[in-house]
């Protein structure tokens, strides 16, 4: 899938973070609950390698129960890595996230050598949400709209502990095809970046696979799961969109329109308590999208040693641009 976003401010933020990383004790990285493994940004990963992490599966609420405890159980298998969910209901998140960060770093702590925490995520995943429940008052603003940033801060948990708040960040291209459809779907990707219909059929073939019992009982179409499973995404969406009244002229269904639908559907909640990927399933996605990744820049290296494509060029953050301050 194409996508747009990757502005010229994520440049600035990402050189930022890289500078801040630096003198940082433990990497707090904020993921969203249904979609774990797409919504960890490789970008952030690169730049805080290493780096004790505290993995926080936010929007629980929202995933499915079972899914957050494999994804739960996948990390804190990890080396140097813990892992919690949260939602935006646990209105006192703080001694969680003081105690994990203490168990990663054990030798922080104290006013000689404070606590140092990065807290980063991909736009909408809750951050703000978390910082102003942490902070005790709505003093960030949270909003939908993805790919707003803000200015990294520092917010005083403790008199020994800081947490350095910074913009949401996505990264520049998608290897895994399948994350980028799931963030779209989740409401990550700013809307005029993706096509709807697309979206909504990569979504709808992960549910009637995994959720055709929920598809049912919203959509009513009167099917077995096994019905669901066997259909074709496009003959669903029409069977939805029809029963939903999302009608064009002629008696014809307006794709269009259903389409968005399924997708606001997903997003309030209305169809359950939805996990779009499992561990297993991800790792799978991840390791094809390498592969394939791999086969096109070994595609482009030959082209350009046949001297069919012209030489590779850097990436530049545009020239007017400063890098962002951290304070
Ligand atoms: P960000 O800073 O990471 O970009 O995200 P932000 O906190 O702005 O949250 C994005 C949206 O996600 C907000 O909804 C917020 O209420 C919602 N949200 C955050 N945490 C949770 C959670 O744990 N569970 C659920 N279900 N939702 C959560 P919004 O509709 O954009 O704004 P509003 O309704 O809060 O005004």
């Amino acid at each position: 899938m194409s996508i747009q976003w990757f502005p010229g401010h994520m440049h600035l933020t990402r050189k930022a973070i890289g500078e801040r990383v630096k003198e940082i004790d433990v990497v707090i990285e904020m993921l969203d609950a249904r979609l774990p493994g797409s919504s960890a940004n490789p970008l952030m990963a690169e730049l805080t390698s290493g780096r004790p992490t505290l993995k926080v599966l936010n929007k629980q609420d929202m995933a499915d129960p079972a899914r957050t405890a494999l994804w739960l159980a996948h990390y804190n298998a990890q080396p140097n890595t813990q892992a919690i969910a949260l939602d935006a209901s646990n209105t006192a998140p703080a001694r969680a996230i003081i105690d994990a960060c203490h168990h990663l770093a054990p030798r922080r702590g104290g006013m000689v050598k404070p606590m140092r925490v990065l807290i980063c995520g991909i736009p909408n995943v809750g951050k703000s949400t978390l910082i102003n429940t942490l902070k005790g008052k709505r003093a960030a603003k949270t909003g939908d709209e993805a790919g707003v940033t803000r200015t990294e801060s520092r917010i005083a948990l403790a008199d020994d502990f800081y947490l350095y708040d910074t913009p949401g960040m996505l990264w520049p291209r998608i290897v895994v095809p399948e994350s980028g459809f799931n963030l779209a779907a989740s409401g990550a990707v700013g809307k005029n970046a993706y096509d709807e219909q697309e979206v909504a059929y990569e979504l709808l073939a992960l549910l009637k696979a995994d959720y055709p019992a929920l598809l049912e009982a919203r959509y009513k179409l009167g099917r077995a799961p096994e019905a669901y499973a066997q259909a074709h995404e496009e003959e669903l969406i029409e069977a939805i969109g029809r029963q939903r009244g999302a009608l064009a002229g002629g008696g014809k269904v307006n794709m269009q329109k259903a389409a968005e639908l399924v997708i606001a559907d997903f997003r309030a909640l209305h169809i359950g308590r939805i996990t779009l990927e499992t561990p297993e399933q991800f790792g799978r996605w991840m390791k094809a999208g390498l592969k394939s990744d791999a086969d096109r820049a070994e595609r482009k290296k030959t082209l350009r040693e046949q001297g069919l494509i012209s030489p590779e060029r850097k990436a530049k953050a545009p020239k007017t641009a400063k890098p962002a301050k951290l304070r």
